[in-house]
């Protein structure tokens, strides 16, 4: 275990067996069509890589690249555009692909943005859930794990750009971010 880590919440045993899951479900979901995956950089990365490998039906992805944290411990309230999509929207069926919906804001944007665009149909697939963190009414269709009100990073999810690259997802020790709860 990386030694910030508190302690480890979902295994990488755990992950790929949701991955699995997840994947299934889509595939019946998805099956004869031709869904648009969208990715959210850059956290959805490692999930997005992970679950579509378990989809079995043809589909098309791309990526949007948002932002509402910056390098802070909260949501700064806003969603800002990085990248938007190459591919165009109107008529397609979407899967957005998350790490984490915490409060919902990021979600609640693309959402209303893609129905802006004209999409034919929207889900979302989260790999984590943080009810408790929620402002905004947004739900997952599919997720993976419900994670409690505390800052946990790794498989995608970063503290100040770092442990997204952990193989699981664990809780950051107080001291690494000053003590202050998520
Ligand atoms: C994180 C996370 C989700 C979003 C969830 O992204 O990856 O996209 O915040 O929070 P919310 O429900 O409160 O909006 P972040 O903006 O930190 O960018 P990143 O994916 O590049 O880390
Ligand atoms: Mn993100
Ligand atoms: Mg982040």
């Amino acid at each position: 275990m990386h030694n910030d880590i508190e302690r480890v919440l979902i295994t990488e045993a755990d992950i790929a067996a949701k991955c699995k899951e997840l994947g299934s479900q889509l595939t019946k979901e998805y099956d004869g069509r031709f869904p648009l995956a969208v990715g959210v950089l850059k956290g959805a990365l490692p999930f997005m890589s992970d679950v579509l490998r378990h989809i079995h039906t043809h589909l098309e992805m791309d990526f949007m690249d948002v932002s509402s944290y910056g390098n802070g411990m909260r949501s700064s309230g806003e969603v800002k555009i990085v990248k938007d999509l190459d591919t165009k929207v109107e008529g397609r069926d979407l899967l957005i692909v998350e790490d984490i919906i915490d409060s919902g804001l990021t979600l609640k944007y693309l959402v209303d943005l893609f129905k802006y665009r004209q999409a034919n149909s929207i889900k979302i697939v989260t790999m984590l859930d943080k009810p408790t963190g929620r402002t905004s009414h947004i739900k997952a269709d599919m997720m993976g794990f419900e994670v409690p009100n505390e800052f946990v990073v790794g498989y995608g999810l970063d503290y100040q750009e770092s442990y997204r690259n952990l193989p699981y997802i664990g809780v950051l020790k107080p001291e690494i971010y000053g003590g202050d709860k998520a």
